[in-house]
Order: C-alpha cells, then sequence, then structure tokens
C-alpha cells in the first residue's frame, strides 16, 4: 500500500531560519536539513515521497506504528467534542478511564497515576512526589536523590540532576544538592551479551556502600532506568535491580523506575518491571504511552505512596503540584486508544516473539568493520562502533547517514548506532535494519 504524500513546499534547504530545534547543530542541519512530511507503519514520508524505514519508533516511541487509524480517529473525535477541561479541581471521564487501564497494566500494587505531558515532566514529578511523600510521613530530612550513571531522565532540572550524562549537564549551572550517583553496571566481560549480562549483580552493592558514606535516613528515592536507553542502551546484569529493590526497601527509600522507554512494550511485557521480574515504588512513563501521538507523561505510584499523602484533613490540596495540560483530552483519548490498540494487535507479545529473531540478527554485525560492541534486549539495541581517531562520534554519523540514503532512518549518539523501531516489525524490517548497517559499516573509514 503507498499512501499519496501530502502536497508540501519543496523542502530543500527551504526551511526558514526561525525554528531552533532541540539536540540539533543548527548551523549543520540548516545546511542539509531533514525533514518528513508524513508517515505510515514502519516509514517516514518525504516530501518527494520517498519512504524512509523508522528504525527508532520516531524518538522511541511510536511503539504501534504510524498513523494508526485508531488513534488517529480518537484524537479527531475528542478535538471536536472536548477540546479542553482543567484537572485542578475538576476532570472529564477519559482521564479516569485511562488512570484505571494504566494501573491494570502497572504491576500489582502500582495503582494511581499522576498525568504530566512529557517524560521530563514525569520524572520531576516523582521526585517531588518522592520528598513529599515522606515529608508526609513525618521524614521530612529525606531529601536525597541517588541516580546512576549514564542514566537519562530528561531535561527538567530535577531529571537532569539525577542523569548521568555530562555533556547534558555541562551547559548550565548548578543543578539539585543531595544528588548522588550509581556507577554504571557494565564493564568490557559483558561486551557482546545478549539480553541481560550474566554476571554483574554485584554492582547494586555499591549502594549499600553509598549508604555508609551518605545517612540513608536522609534519602528520598533512588532512581534508575531498568534498561538505560539514551545513555547507550545497557541491559541490567541478571539480579542487579532485584538487590537494589532490596536495599531500598532495607532502607525505606522509594525505588523509581524511568520506563519512558522501556514501558508499553519494549520488552516484550506492559512494563520492564514485569518483564524483568522488579516492582518499583513508583514508575514513570510517557512516549508510547500515547505512541508518540500526542504528548503526554505520567507518574504511577503505590498504594503505599498515594495512601501517605491522603492522612491530613480531606479539603486540604495533598500535592501541590500539577501543569495546565495534565490529562489533555487529547492525550487521554490517544492513550486510551493506543492501549486498545497495543492489546488488539497483542504487540507486547508480538515483540517478545520477534525478540529472539532482533537479537539474532543485531549481533550476527559482530565482526563488521569498527563495531566495539552490541547490546539488545527486547525490541531495543545498539551498535557501538570504535571512535575514528580525533574525531570522535564522526563514524556513527557516517553509518547514519548512509543508513539514511539506503531508506533507513537509524540515531546516532556519540559512536553508537540506536536502534528501537516500532513492535509492528516484521522479519523483512529486521533484514533492513540491520542490512542497511552492514552496508554502511562496510563502507566506512
Ligand atoms: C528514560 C527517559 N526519561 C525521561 C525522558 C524525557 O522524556 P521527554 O523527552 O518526553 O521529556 C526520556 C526521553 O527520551 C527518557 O528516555
Amino acid at each position: 500500500m503507498t499512501a499519496a504524500a501530502p502536497s508540501a513546499r519543496p523542502f530543500a534547504n527551504d526551511v526558514g531560519d526561525a525554528f531552533w530545534l532541540p539536540f540539533t547543530a543548527m548551523r549543520q542541519f540548516r545546511a542539509n536539513p531533514m525533514t518528513f512530511v508524513a508517515a505510515e507503519g514502519m516509514d517516514y514520508i518525504a516530501a518527494d515521497g520517498r519512504r524512509v524505514l523508522d528504525a527508532m519508533a520516531g524518538l522511541w516511541c511510536v511503539n504501534a506504528g504510524h498513523a494508526q487509524p485508531r488513534i488517529v480517529a480518537a484524537i479527531q473525535e475528542a478535538a471536536a467534542r472536548l477540546d479542553f477541561v482543567s484537572s485542578f479541581r475538576m476532570s472529564h471521564p477519559a482521564a479516569f478511564a485511562l488512570a484505571e487501564r494504566l494501573a491494570q497494566l502497572a504491576p500489582e500494587g502500582l495503582d494511581h497515576v499522576f498525568f504530566t505531558n512529557s517524560g521530563s515532566e514525569a520524572v520531576d514529578s516523582a521526585l517531588k512526589i518522592a520528598r513529599a511523600y515522606h515529608h508526609a510521613r513525618g521524614e521530612a530530612g529525606r531529601t536525597g536523590l541517588i541516580g546512576r550513571a549514564k542514566g537519562y531522565h530528561g531535561m527538567g532540572f530535577g531529571g537532569l540532576s539525577v542523569g548521568g550524562i555530562g555533556r547534558h549537564k555541562r551547559d548550565f549551572g548548578p543543578l539539585l544538592p543531595d544528588v548522588a550517583h550509581l556507577r554504571l553496571p557494565y564493564d568490557g566481560s559483558m561486551a557482546f551479551s545478549r539480553g541481560q549480562p550474566a554476571h554483574g549483580a554485584g554492582y547494586a552493592d555499591e549502594l549499600e556502600a553509598l549508604l555508609q558514606v551518605v545517612d540513608p535516613a536522609t534519602v528520598a528515592a533512588v532512581i534508575v532506568e531498568p534498561v538505560i536507553g539514551s545513555g547507550g542502551v545497557y541491559p541490567p546484569p541478571v539480579g542487579y535491580l532485584e538487590r537494589l529493590r532490596a536495599i531500598c526497601s532495607r532502607h525505606s527509600i522509594l525505588l523509581v523506575f524511568d520506563e519512558v522507554i522501556t514501558g508499553f512494550g519494549r520488552l516484550g511485557r506492559a512494563f520492564a518491571a514485569e518483564a524483568l521480574g522488579v516492582t518499583p515504588d513508583i514508575i514513570t512513563c510517557a512516549k508510547g504511552m500515547t505512541n508518540g501521538a500526542v504528548p503526554m507523561g505520567g507518574v504511577i505510584v503505590s498504594r503505599q505512596v498515594f495512601d501517605a499523602f491522603m492522612a491530613g484533613p480531606p479539603e486540604a490540596i495533598e500535592l501541590f503540584h500539577g501543569y495546565t495540560y495534565s490529562a489533555h483530552p487529547l492525550a487521554c483519548a490517544a492513550g486510551l486508544a493506543t492501549l486498545d490498540v497495543y492489546e488488539e494487535q497483542g504487540l507486547f507479545q508480538r515483540a517478545a516473539a520477534m525478540a529472539p529473531a532482533w537479537e539474532e540478527a543485531l549481533h550476527d554485525l559482530r565482526g563488521e568493520p569498527h563495531v566495539a560492541d552490541i547490546r539488545s534486549i527486547g525490541i531495543l539495541g545498539v551498535v557501538e562502533l570504535t571512535p575514528r581517531p580525533g574525531a570522535a562520534g564522526a563514524r556513527a554519523t557516517a553509518c547514519a547517514q548512509a543508513c539514511h540514503e539506503a531508506g533507513v532512518l537509524v540515531r546516532a549518539s556519540g559512536d553508537l548506532i540506536v536502534l528501537s523501531p516500532p513492535l509492528i516489525l516484521a522479519e523483512e524490517h529486521v533484514a533492513r535494519i540491520v542490512g542497511a548497517i552492514r552496508t554502511a559499516l562496510r563502507a566506512l573509514d
């Protein structure tokens, strides 16, 4: 099936100058802007009608593939019926329905949902909820937060503070105090592991060691991505998350899983918590929650966390926090339709079924020129390249460019080729993605 590309002005370099793009080398982009005018299923479509296979699901978010008719129709219908209603002291039925559905999908015991508009807001909300939870229980001294090296938790000052990518912080002055970071639970001995590295659970004991130095009674929360995503796709060693869970419980510290990428089927289950068998106190999510079609994020909290807020006088606001667009009607409509699509098309199961073929195909790139490591889990993967001497990142950029010219969109990040295709992918898509990377690598110097 070929979708007609909507008519659009020719792009070439005619994109104007006003748009300041996020995370983009503006002057380089301007010289050769990449733009798309439509999308369908596994593909983006350029102004000249050329299709490009989207091996990133947009930006780790279009899990059900682009332009799912049911999601499109739900957004259109919602926009015409109820364009906006605040969630401050009022709401609308779809918000309650979506919260119920998310609570059903979340691990047992995580049953209340606070809505945000992005992953960054979900993370900052979760950090505030964690501190306020301890405050509500009479432990206002628990303000410390612990993140992890290579963690990515969005761009708010909270998420940036607990994040573990130094370059992201460098230009922005003092961040939150009382933040510590655990090491990346990964070393060279784990290179080319398939799925979770078999050893390395002991990295979690660093948390216990840190809590000998930092008074555990001053720590509010530990936040980790169950699988580090943007920082380079690092699945956790077998047993690592279990140990973090046990240490947090021992010290009454809340464990937050940032599932903005791993949520909604990436690991073959609704959440990585379920796929990996470890239940946190709080889950943050976004992206696949609405299939990327309308911005939305959420914080799913345990009953214990929620109940701690409900102990004061009933007329008092329990949480002085929220956003104008929390539970926006269009986002809720998109979210409900997205969950329907996941369920009706069995996409979480499909991801689980495709994962072995995905892993096999990716790891078949081992031995190709410049390949230093390959990591994968679920329908996530990364091919790490050896940097070109004196030009870090150049190889991955060149590889991504060559893939794009061959009709496959992959993401270059430093010396990584990052992959996170829609969960509707079939074996032919896997073959095209891996084939494009292989050809590109063989042509690289
Ligand atoms: C784990 C994680 N947390 C938070 C975020 C931030 O989400 P957003 O870009 O929607 O603010 C991201 C974005 O990639 C993410 O991967």
